[in-house]
């Protein structure tokens, strides 16, 4: 079998490296300015300066308070944050029953929503998607009734890479004056948030996908929005997430946030070339071979592909061989023989949906890779069809 001469790491989606300007923002963070934000002695209140100086640094890249940013302990724990939070919340005050959502969002969120479904009473209502994966605001205008409390619809796909229509979708909510959340973990760093220009209410992020530490997240949550705590405890984070607030992540949160902000227009540009090289090169290749998602709306770093007839894993088990990472489907799902849910959604038959695999490029990644890996993939896949 054939094997690249350097390691090529296609799995940016998955997770990114710490970028080490990261690592050095976060250092002082352990061991000199160690104390407990909520400590009253010079200890803690040097923490708690520096959690606002982060927050701050947040809020001004996301153009808005820093009283608007809740820190959590990842982007899976934000998304339930605003669910949940906004969920319960809304029934307290007797607002209603119903959430919006769609067939192809993360576990973080499509877990969420069918445990507040099932064991909390509520009813939801899952948009359709198109082939792409992408929503029609039309059927989110349709979707919502007068006890709507929620309407969440991530703006990029994990799997697939394709980018919603967010500010029409936003649109729509703040017409009909329903909460509008959005899980943006896959897309910091990779496109614009802007915050008022989509009308959300609440907006998840995970430092982990743009070259921050793991473990740390966040959640933008629009003044005047009340969310009951998804997590009881202290009164960290206005009480929205209590437990002792871990510093150093947020700081790093903070500095890769505005790092991958400011380097965000060229290396988008960049990899958007590397990518579209990297599609038609495949397409080109590979008889038994789809493009999954968007062809034009989506991430910049994203190529996603349907094989027919070879299991995803198998491609991707023989990729690692060869000395390539990329994922099939979601990595969260990965050791699952199942078709994948989201081409499943997106119509896909199951000959096509066992043959998902994500090919995500980064900051590492160079012309020569891609052309490495288009080197190797074709006779991946021909050696798996004829096994099959
Ligand atoms: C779209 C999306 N939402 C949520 C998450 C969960 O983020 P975290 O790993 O920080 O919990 C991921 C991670 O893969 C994701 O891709």
């Amino acid at each position: 079998m054939a094997v690249v001469k350097r390691k090529i790491y296609l799995d940016y989606s998955a997770t990114t490296p710490v970028d080490l300007r990261v690592v050095e923002a976060m250092t002082p963070y352990w061991s000199e300015v160690f104390g407990n934000t909520s400590s009253v002695h010079a200890w803690g209140q040097e923490a708690a300066t520096a959690l606002e100086r982060a927050r701050g640094i947040v809020a001004q890249v996301l153009g808005c308070q820093p009283g608007e940013i809740v820190f959590t302990g990842s982007g899976s724990e934000a998304d339930n944050l605003a669910l949940r939070g906004a969920a319960w919340m809304a029934r307290q005050a007797g607002r209603g029953n119903h959430i919006v959502t769609t067939p192809v969002e993360h576990h973080a969120v499509g877990h969420t929503v069918e445990q507040l479904r099932d064991l909390f009473g509520f009813e939801v209502t899952f948009l359709p998607v198109d082939g792409y994966g992408q929503v029609d605001p039309d059927d989110v205008r349709r979707a919502i009734r007068p006890d709507t409390v929620l309407v969440s619809v991530m703006m990029a796909n994990n799997e697939v890479g394709t980018v919603n229509p967010m500010v029409r979708i936003g649109r729509v909510c703040r017409e009909r004056e329903v909460l509008f959340h959005t899980d943006a973990v896959q897309a910091a760093g990779r496109l614009p948030l802007e915050l008022d220009d989509m009308h959300v209410d609440l907006l998840a992020l995970s430092a982990h996908k743009f070259y921050g530490p793991k473990g740390v997240g966040l959640l933008y949550v629009r003044r005047g929005v009340g969310l009951a705590p998804a997590i009881t405890g202290g009164g960290h984070e206005r009480g929205m997430r209590p437990g002792t607030v871990d510093v150093a992540g947020a700081v790093g949160l903070a500095t890769a946030l505005e790092l991958a902000e400011q380097e965000r227009r060229e290396e988008t540009a960049r990899l958007r070339r590397l990518r579209d090289r990297f599609i038609s090169g495949v397409l080109d290749a590979v008889p038994n071979s789809r493009l999954t998602g968007h062809p034009r709306q989506r991430l910049c770093h994203h190529a996603s592909f349907a094989f027919r007839d070879v299991e995803g894993a198998w491609v991707v088990i023989n990729l690692d061989l060869a000395g390539i990472a990329a994922s099939s489907g979601a990595a969260c799902s990965e050791g699952d023989p199942e078709p994948s849910f989201v081409l499943e959604a997106m119509g896909f038959s199951p000959d096509w949906g066992i043959g998902a695999v994500r090919f995500s490029l980064g900051r590492s990644t160079t012309e020569d890779d891609v052309d490495a890996v288009l080197g190797v993939l074709p006779g991946i896949i021909e050696q798996l069809c004829a096994q099959s």
